[in-house]
């Protein structure tokens, strides 16, 4: 696992960017996997940004996101499809029948879980995993106690997570109880992960996912055992790291170390 600690919350936007670009470059019909949450629209800003002043293209690409509340149409102000539409696809050129998000309102959830497994494996698998972190160390929905191999599937929120989620809703009680959420079985089948976090509120989750024993307590400390796993934090959710030092040290000394 590399951790890239940046001073400020634009600063690691634009390297988790950069990182997306790269996939890009190379593979200009990439997989992406979509996170929501207050983290990364620096990075979805700076993505819009790049393709509204250089022409960086989406058009081959194509999407899926990790989680949708239940019970949330789409065009609901708090849906994660009314999330990504208003901060990411309606600024890029995605073509819209390459967007997957799982349905919130499905007639038959377990069908639909299985389909949207085999969306993603008939699509190639995810190149590139963007994610985000909760403040109990969850990974998409999967909350703490979660299987580290389980697959999309129903999940009940943790009340941690309902209460930080209440901010966006008018009363707590309109929260919804459940999700559908990739698992971290389906995470870590990704060919590339990014977590992504800021603020002092997650360094204790960001601390126990690089440094913590792996445990489905923490489901994010499952990304311990992706080959190419990348956490790209801010100064203030790096402060509870041990090791910070030598992982500054290691960025530093990246330019300087062979590549062959
Ligand atoms: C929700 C989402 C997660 C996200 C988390 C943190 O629980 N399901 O994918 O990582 O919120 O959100 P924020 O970035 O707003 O702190």
């Amino acid at each position: 696992m590399e951790v890239i600690i940046k001073q400020t919350y634009p600063e690691m936007s634009q390297v988790a960017a950069q990182l997306v670009v790269d996939v890009l470059n190379a593979k200009p019909n990439a997989v992406l996997g979509m996170a929501t949450g207050s983290t990364p629209l620096g990075l979805y800003q700076e993505l819009v940004r790049l393709h509204k002043n250089e022409g960086l293209d989406f058009s081959q690409v194509t999407t899926f996101n990790l989680d949708e509340y239940v019970g949330l149409p789409v065009d609901h102000p708090q849906s994660y499809h009314h999330f990504m539409r208003e901060n990411f696809f309606k600024h890029v050129n995605i073509p819209p029948q390459n967007v997957y998000i799982p349905s919130g309102t499905t007639s038959n959830y377990h069908a639909f879980c299985q389909w949207f497994e085999k969306r993603i494996e008939d699509c190639g698998g995810i190149d590139l995993q963007i994610l985000g972190i909760g403040s109990d160390g969850h990974i998409a929905f999967n909350e703490p106690t979660s299987s580290l191999s389980s697959r999309t599937r129903l999940k009940t929120l943790a009340k941690p997570t309902i209460d930080d989620n209440a901010r966006f809703f008018e009363r707590r009680e309109d929260v919804p109880v459940y999700a559908i959420t990739m698992g971290v079985g389906t995470i870590l089948d990704a060919r590339k992960l990014i977590l992504l976090a800021s603020g002092n509120a997650k360094a204790t989750a960001v601390a126990q996912t690089v440094e913590g024993p792996i445990t489905s307590m923490v489901t994010a400390s499952a990304i311990q055992l992706h080959r190419d796993a990348k956490v790209i934090i801010d100064d203030e959710a790096a402060t509870e790291l041990r090791m910070r030092d030598y992982y500054e040290f290691i960025y530093q000394a990246q330019p300087g170390a062979p590549t062959t």
